[in-house]
């Protein structure tokens, strides 16, 4: 095949190696970035694209394009070219699933791509190489699959939308149109190639050389017939570190052959290791990685103890000449994590001038990077398996190119409802949900009868019965529900759970796009029943409200233990709740704490009933 000279060179040189599976410089010594653009044939990311980022999305760019960690790329341009005409693309990444936790290296290139999610407005694949690992780690089968779920949740804590992403595990996906389109890479790629690019040896197992093609495939959108169906031309875009060069050579290598766009690539450099012996930080030596999972005093003690420094031996010398930041492990972390500017710089100065003492960096650097595992911990603490299933479920994406709509008021709702429109309804107990962006003036849309909540549940259905119902003086069913926003601006999700001990369980969630003012927070939050009439007459009803029964009788409906999270995860009791009933000569509702309520009534005209709680 025409291959590229520099396509066809393996990733190494007589002194530096970096491909997927070794990144090393000879005598230990630092990685050259600008030989290896020469060496793989990628382009420079220069201030000239940055600024055409910034243009084109209205916003600052990250900090790892401003910081250059972001450094290379393959066809950006045209990537850029093409969104200016008004063309959209879609990204793609991965992890290869080898361990229980990421460690922080592995977050640089999710936490980019969630920007450039967020900042283009695109879909995004991500893939989950179970079977790579599988085949070069030694994980059973059952193991690597158990790693990649265990994974995604740290990936899905990172804030992407689930409503642009989807998520797939190799030993899952792969088939159908995705595997068509493997056997068509393979059917391009040599022995002699795959030697070539990445090194592999007689001693191999067949397995490995049968893996590139799967990572090339994502590239491509007909392997996503659920995405993007017709849409073979849209290009993709590949955020990730150097090291995955290799595999998009060859993919690049093989695009215009069966008839598709080569793939774009961003590329960053290393977040090194603790000790900076070798080139990047790996999961393979605990001692020189942090981990997300790390505790507070763990991240304190691995910085103190092995975080490289560039100080001098003694006091008095570093006062005189300062730190060397070159080779400064504190340093070179705080410009990957650290998003002041102003704040890096008087760093780099008073530290480089000798007036800041390594102690001193490395201080600030513990609480940087404490303050930052600690947010992800919380928001991996909100990621269920359910919520897991939602973003691995294989579903079209009806709103992954749109922009958020940005008028009108949102209120979320989670009720109980009587619906007095018909009959029917009006013995039924249910929860119903709903969402209104007009305050009550026209919308009223319940449920899934129009575009709004999105079910992810297979077991709780949206306006299906709550069972087993309560019965008087019998059995007695309470549910749990939570409502909660995805960490970093996705959608808010709505979880149930049963008295009967079952852990929460998310059952769908109401996505970003449907709100303007609910972005980030709620400033007021309602709990209460509401009885419904949408005819234009508007005809009194004899529906009952809660159980029917007045607030008072010990067969009344009840709220209780209403919390308010504060911050993921840190959930607080309401500490002033406002009641109020609309028809009160029919419905009634009383207070018995500043955490729970008793509301309902037998019947009457349609009203709405609503509870307040105000902020602390
Ligand atoms: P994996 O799991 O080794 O790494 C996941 C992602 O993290 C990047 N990375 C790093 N970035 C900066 N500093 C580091 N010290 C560091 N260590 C790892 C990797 O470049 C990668 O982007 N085969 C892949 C999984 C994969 C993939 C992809 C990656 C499948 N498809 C598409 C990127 C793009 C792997 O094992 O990645």
């Amino acid at each position: 095949m025409d291959v590229d000279k520099k396509d066809s060179i393996a990733s190494d040189s007589s002194d530096q190696v970096v491909n997927p599976w070794e990144v090393s410089a000879k005598d230990g010594g630092k990685i050259d970035y600008d030989k290896l653009i020469d060496q793989f044939g990628c382009q420079r990311l220069d201030a000239s694209l940055i600024d055409r980022v910034q243009r084109l999305t209205s916003r600052q760019p990250h900090v790892f394009l401003r910081r250059g960690v972001f450094f290379a790329h393959r066809d950006f341009n045209e990537v850029l070219d093409a969104y200016e005409r008004g063309d959209k693309f879609y990204l793609y990444t991965g992890r290869g699933p080898s361990s229980e936790a990421l460690h922080l290296g592995h977050l640089i290139p999710f936490m980019f791509t969630k920007y450039l999610q967020e900042a283009f407005k695109v879909p995004l694949v991500i893939q989950l190489t179970d079977d790579e690992k599988c085949m070069w780690k030694n994980l059973s089968v059952e193991e690597s699959q158990r790693l990649a779920r265990e994974n995604a949740k740290d990936i899905i804590a990172c804030g992407f939308d689930v409503t642009k992403t989807f998520i797939f595990s190799d030993f899952d996906y792969v088939g159908g149109a995705f595997y068509k389109n493997m056997v068509k890479v393979a059917k391009c790629v040599t022995l002699n190639k795959a030697m070539g690019i990445f090194g592999f040896s007689g001693e191999d197992h067949i397995g490995k050389l049968s893996f590139p093609p799967v990572q090339a495939f994502p590239s491509f959108p007909s392997s996503f017939p659920h995405l993007f169906p017709g849409k073979d031309k849209l290009r993709c875009l590949i955020p990730c570190a150097i090291d995955q060069d290799p595999y998009f050579r060859m993919t690049r290598d093989v695009a215009p052959r069966l008839g598709y766009s080569k793939p774009a690539l961003i590329e960053s450099s290393f977040f090194p290791a603790l000790q900076a012996k070798n080139g990047k930080m790996s999961a393979s030596d605990p001692n020189s990685a942090i981990y997300v999972t790390d505790t507070a005093k763990e991240i304190k003690n691995k910085i103190n103890r092995y975080a490289f420094s560039g100080g001098q031996d003694s006091i008095e010398k570093h006062r005189e000449i300062g730190a060397n930041l070159e080779v400064d492990i504190p340093v070179k972390y705080l410009s990957f994590f650290l998003d002041d500017d102003t704040e890096l710089e008087h760093i780099k100065k008073e530290y480089g001038e000798g007036r800041m003492l390594t102690g001193e960096v490395k201080k600030r650097l513990t609480e940087v990077l404490t303050e930052m595992v600690e947010r992800h911990r919380m928001a991996r603490a909100a990621v269920t398996d359910e919520m897991v299933d939602a973003f691995m479920a294989v579903r079209p994406l009806p709103s992954m190119f749109e922009y958020g709509t940005e008028t009108g008021r949102s209120v979320l709702k989670g009720q109980s409802r009587h619906d007095s429109e018909n009959d029917r309804f009006s013995t039924r107990k249910e929860a119903a949900l709903g969402h209104e962006t007009d305050a009550y003036t026209s919308t009223r849309c319940y449920n899934l009868r129009c575009p709004g909540f999105v079910q992810t549940s297979r077991t709780v259905l949206i306006e299906g019965a709550i069972s087993p119902a309560s019965t008087i003086g019998g059995l007695q069913t309470e549910l749990t529900l939570q409502v909660w926003k995805d960490p970093a601006r996705g959608p808010w999700w709505l979880g149930v759970g049963f008295s009967n001990g079952t852990k929460l369980s998310a059952i769908g969630y109401w996505p970003v796009e449907i709100f303007s003012r609910l972005t980030d927070h709620a400033e007021n939050v309602q709990w209460g029943g509401e009885i419904v009439d949408i005819r234009a007459s508007g005809r009194h009803t004899t529906t009952e409200m809660g159980s029917g029964y007045r607030p008072g009788s010990d067969r009344a409906a009840y709220v209780r233990d209403l919390q308010v999270a504060l911050s993921p995860g840190e959930f607080v009791p309401v500490s002033r709740l406002v009641v109020g009933a609309t028809n009160a000569t029919y419905y009634g509702v009383e207070k018995y704490s500043n955490s729970s309520f008793s509301y309902g009534g037998p019947h009457g005209a349609a009203v709405h009933l609503s509870v307040t709680r105000g902020s602390n």
